[in-house]
C-alpha cells in the first residue's frame, strides 16, 4: 500500500509539557508471572466518536459501556459547552442534544483531545454552521486534517481557516450538505467518521471511497443506524450514506477495546503467562493475534467472545509493518515493540502510519534494549534481558508500552507521564494486580521529577 507523507498546511503543533511536580509515578517490580481473567472496558476511539455522533439527534440518547477516562471526561466537557445535557449512570452516558444551541467548540478542549474535532461533521449536519479550533499536531506526528475539511467541501460546506479557527457553514435556504462521491486519498479513520456523520442528515446519497475500515467507524455506522440513518458498506473500503431527514432516540452498547486486549495479551506473552480476557471480539485482533502466534504464544479462541493466551518459554523475533485496518494497528506497535525486545534474533518494526512514533526506542534502551531507528524502521536486536530504570512515558501506547517492559524486566521501572496512560487505559493498575502483577502508584516529589524533551502533550 502506498503510504502518503504527512505534510498539509492545516497541522500545527503543540507545545512540549514536561511533568509537573505533583504528579504520580508507576512503580513496577517485574518478572512475576500473571495469572487469571481480565475483564476489557469499552473501547475509547468509539465511545469518543460515538459521543460526537450523538451530536446529530435531537432526542435522548444512551451510550453503554463507555469507559471512565480522561479523554471521555474531556469530551464529555466539549458536548457540554456545546449545550448537551449529558450524565454519567455507571457505564452509561446519557446525552441530549435537543438543545444544541453552540457551533463552537472550545479551543482549550479541543486542544487536549484531537478526537474532539470531530464535531464538525455532526455540528455541521445539525446546525449548518460549525467553528472548531484546528486541533493542531501531537506527540506522534503533524496530524493534519486535510481530508476532513476537502470532504466536508466536496458536500457543499463553504469552509475557511482563519487564525487556527475551522469556520464551515452551508449556504442556501435548508441549510443543509448535499451527498457526494468522495474520495479519500489515505482512509483516514477519523476523515471517514466525520464524512460518515455529516452524510446521515444530507440531501442524497454520499459515497466515501477508499474508507477507513477499522471496527470503529463500524461501531459509528450501527450506531447511527439505530438512531435510523441509513448507512451500507462499513467494515469495507466503500461506504454509502443516504440521508435522512432526522434521527431518532437509541440505546447503544460500544464494542470491547480491541487496543486494551491487544495490551493485555502482549504483557502475557511477554511474561510467559496464562491469561484470559472478555469480552473481546476476535476478528478484531486478527492482526494482533497472528504476530503472537509467530513470537511464540499459544492464542486459543474459547468462547465467541473470549480468548486465551499461553504465552511461549522463548520468544521469536519477527517484522511487523503498521497499517490502516485490517492491517497492524498503529496503536499496538510500541507495546509489540517491548515485546520484541526480548526475542531471541533481530526484528523490524516500520511505522507507517504516522510519522513520529518511535519516541518509546530511547526509554526501552534506557531499560537495556538494543534498538535503533532508520526512518521509519526500528531494527530491535533481542536481549536476554531488560532491567528496571526511571522512564517518561511520551504518549498513550507509548507509556503502555512502559508498562509490559517493567513486567519483564528485572527490579524496579518508575515510570513518569502517566496522563498519557489514564487517557486510555481503565483502571489499569486494579486490573494487573488482579492478576498477580506487582505494581504501585506512588506520588512523587518535585526532585523525582525527570524533564524530558519528549513528554509532549499527546492527543491521539
Ligand atoms: C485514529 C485513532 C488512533 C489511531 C489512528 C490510526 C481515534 C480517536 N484515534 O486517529 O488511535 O492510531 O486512527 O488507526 O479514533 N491524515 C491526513 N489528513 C487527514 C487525516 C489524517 O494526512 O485529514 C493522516 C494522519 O496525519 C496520519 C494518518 O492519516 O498520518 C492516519 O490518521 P487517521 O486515520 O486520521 O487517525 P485518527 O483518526 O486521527
Amino acid at each position: 500500500m502506498e503510504v502518503r507523507p504527512i505534510t498539509s498546511s492545516l497541522s500545527s503543533s503543540n507545545s512540549s509539557l514536561s511533568p509537573e511536580a505533583g504528579q504520580e509515578a508507576l512503580h513496577i517490580w517485574g518478572r512475576t508471572p500473571l495469572k487469571g481473567h481480565v475483564t476489557i472496558s469499552g473501547a475509547k476511539n468509539s465511545a469518543l466518536v460515538l459521543m460526537a455522533g450523538s451530536l446529530l439527534c435531537p432526542q435522548d440518547c444512551r451510550l453503554r459501556n463507555v469507559p471512565s477516562l480522561a479523554d471521555v471526561n474531556r469530551m464529555e466537557q466539549i458536548l457540554a459547552a456545546l449545550g448537551v445535557r449529558i450524565q454519567r449512570n455507571g457505564d452509561a452516558l446519557d446525552i441530549n442534544a435537543s438543545d444544541l444551541g453552540h457551533s463552537q467548540a472550545p479551543y482549550d478542549l479541543v486542544s487536549q483531545l484531537r478526537a474532539s474535532f470531530f464535531v464538525i461533521g455532526p455540528l455541521l449536519a445539525r446546525l449548518g454552521v460549525a467553528r472548531v479550533p484546528l486541533p493542531g499536531g501531537c506527540a506522534i506526528g503533524a496530524r493534519p486534517v486535510d481530508l476532513h475539511v476537502r470532504g466536508l467541501q466536496a458536500m457543499g460546506a463553504d469552509v475557511q481557516i482563519d487564525h487556527g479557527m475551522v469556520h464551515a457553514y452551508v449556504t442556501g435556504p435548508s441549510r443543509r450538505l448535499k451527498g457526494a462521491r468522495i474520495y479519500l486519498d489515505y482512509p483516514s479513520v477519523g476523515a471517514t467518521e466525520t464524512l460518515m456523520m455529516a452524510a446521515t442528515l444530507a440531501d442524497g446519497e454520499t459515497i466515501l471511497e477508499n474508507a477507513a475500515q477499522e471496527p470503529e467507524v463500524v461501531d459509528l455506522a450501527n450506531f447511527c443506524r439505530a438512531m435510523g440513518a441509513r448507512i451500507r458498506g462499513a467494515g469495507t473500503n466503500t461506504i454509502t450514506i443516504a440521508g435522512v431527514p432526522s434521527l431518532h432516540t437509541t440505546d447503544y452498547s460500544i464494542i470491547p477495546d480491541r487496543i486494551e486486549a491487544g495490551t493485555f495479551l502482549v504483557a502475557g506473552a511477554i511474561t510467559h503467562s496464562d491469561i484470559s480476557l472478555s469480552p473481546i471480539i476476535p476478528d478484531h485482533l486478527t492482526a494482533v493475534i497472528a504476530k503472537l502466534k509467530e513470537i511464540g504464544s499459544q492464542v486459543i479462541v474459547e468462547a465467541p467472545n473470549r480468548i486465551r493466551l499461553i504465552g511461549g518459554q522463548t520468544l521469536r523475533a519477527t517484522d511487523i509493518e503498521t497499517l490502516p485496518y485490517p492491517g497492524f494497528p498503529t496503536d499496538m506497535q510500541a507495546q509489540f515493540m517491548s515485546l520484541l525486545t526480548l526475542a531471541e534474533g533481530d526484528s523490524v518494526i516500520t511505522e507507517t502510519v504516522f510519522e513520529n512514533r518511535l519516541r518509546h526506542v530511547a526509554e526501552l534502551n534506557r531499560m537495556g534494549a538494543d534498538i535503533r531507528v532508520k526512518g521509519t524502521h526500528a531494527i530491535i536486536r533481542g536481549v536476554p534481558m531488560l532491567s528496571g530504570a526511571p522512564v517518561v512515558a511520551t504518549d498513550l501506547r507509548a507509556s503502555a508500552a512502559l508498562v509490559v517492559a517493567g513486567l519483564a524486566a528485572e527490579g524496579k521501572t518508575v515510570i513518569q507521564g502517566l496522563n498519557h496512560l489514564d487517557r486510555g487505559y481503565e483502571h489499569l493498575e486494579v486490573k494487573l494486580q488482579k492478576l498477580g502483577a506487582r505494581l504501585q502508584r506512588v506520588p512523587m516529589d518535585a526532585s523525582e521529577v525527570v524533564v524530558s524533551p519528549s513528554t509532549a502533550l499527546e492527543t491521539l
